[in-house]
């Protein structure tokens, strides 16, 4: 089979246009948003004009059909709030030319997916938990956005085309294609990295509800004060962290709605969202009991009420090794002395299909090691070598 570089990067760019923010090269393409919608639709008619069989299953993860059992390829092609053109678009977008150039070859059987919802507008990565069984349909239709909305809501633009959830064992196996994220190789040099392990990721959101008073005659002594409450949470976590983490570990607060938002008034109420990220399912769990045991603190110290949600996640997943092995020896070949093994410190629809099936993930650099920002950037000469070694690697294995 012959992989079309061309065809490749003008789908890679036309799918950038869906959800474009105009700012450099960044989109805007958060699940379900009408940018999303539009951009499955025209996957849909790029893999009909492939002769591979268009497949959206409840969720709006969209499959490209190859007939009978044959390897997965692919990513996501929603983005997060403010995203990069390349986070999940590269892989969809490769998955598509290996799918389409193994169907005009006439084999191997290759098909294509675009998981829906990677980036967590609802859950953590909602499309292929629940195909992989992790989360019922049920469950992940009572999550919430940032706004509200449930998904049983949001996935009605797409209830139109959906289809029944596909059974794992049609396919052999899911290969992942995705820029590294972070600045391993854009500092060494190295152009591919054969990803051995995926960390594990928790996530919830804390609500701390004080007194919305007046802000120039409430004294301070008195203050019921919800962002003075997250500010010592803040400050207090990482001390108490020091003793349990690694250089490898990290944890973030991203999203903070502070109610009700304004200079001459005690905020009452904040909302924010916890997340932490490890290899170590043990220490994942410590920093666990630390966040709960430190926001009852709280909660004392500030006379605020503590709201934990659940606590969301995936555990650390190796890759298969005997698809670590087919990118292995494809990379030796095609980028000889300029590729590495690497722990993914992103999160990946490909952690979720490693319960169901043998899975395998290939990285391209990031330039600076930028992503989640309109930033986000790779190279087109290593964008094209990533292709070519999925390509060869996929040959080996479907
Ligand atoms: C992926 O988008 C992640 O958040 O790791
Ligand atoms: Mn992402
Ligand atoms: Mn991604
Ligand atoms: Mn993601």
């Amino acid at each position: 089979m012959q992989v079309d570089e061309q065809r490749f990067l003008a789908d890679l760019h036309r799918l950038r246009s869906f959800g474009a923010s105009g700012v450099g090269k960044g989109v805007v393409r958060p699940a379900y948003s009408a940018a999303d919608v539009a951009a499955r639709t025209w996957l849909a008619q790029r893999i009909s004009a492939a002769g591979l069989v268009p497949h959206f299953d409840p969720l709006g993860n969209l499959f490209g059909l190859a007939e009978g059992r044959s390897l997965l390829v692919g990513s996501h092609s929603d983005s997060q709030p403010e995203g990069g053109w390349l986070d999940g678009a590269l892989g969809v977008i490769a998955g598509l030319e290996i799918a389409r150039a193994a169907r005009a070859a006439g084999g191997p059987a290759v098909s294509v997916v675009s998981f829906q919802d990677e980036e967590g507008r609802f859950g953590v990565t909602t499309g292929s938990e629940v195909w992989s069984g992790k989360t019922s349909l049920k469950e992940a239709d009572q999550f919430i956005d940032n706004t509200g909305t449930t998904m049983a809501q949001a996935r009605g633009v797409l209830a139109d085309v959906a289809q029944d959830f596909l059974p794992h064992d049609r396919f052999s196996g899911f290969v992942e294609m995705h820029i590294e994220q972070g600045p391993a190789l854009d500092q060494s040099g190295e152009k591919i990295g054969v990803v051995t392990d995926i960390v594990g990721i928790r996530d919830m959101r804390i609500t701390l509800d004080g007194q919305q008073n007046h802000a120039g005659t409430t004294p301070m002594a008195v203050r019921q004060d919800a962002f003075q409450a997250l500010a010592t949470f803040n400050m207090e976590l990482a001390r108490r962290f020091a003793n349990v983490v690694t250089p490898a570990t990290v944890w973030t607060i991203g999203h903070v709605s502070l109610h009700p938002n304004a200079a001459s008034i005690v905020p009452g109420r904040v909302r924010f969202s916890m997340q932490w990220r490890d290899g170590d399912l043990d220490r994942l769990t410590r920093m666990e009991q630390i966040i709960l045991e430190l926001a009852k603190e709280i909660g004392q110290r500030h006379s605020v009420t503590v709201s934990l949600g659940p606590v969301m996640g995936i555990d650390p997943k190796p890759m298969d090794v005997n698809i670590q092995a087919a990118l292995a020896v494809a990379a030796t070949d095609l980028a000889p002395g300029v590729w590495r093994n690497m722990t993914s410190g992103a999160l990946h629809d490909a952690a979720n299909m490693a319960s169901v099936m043998p899975v395998g993930m290939l990285f391209v650099p990031s330039i600076n090691g930028i992503s989640h920002a309109f930033d986000e950037d790779t190279d087109e000469a290593d964008l094209v070598l990533g292709l070519r070694v999925l390509a060869r690697a996929v040959q080996a294995l479907a």
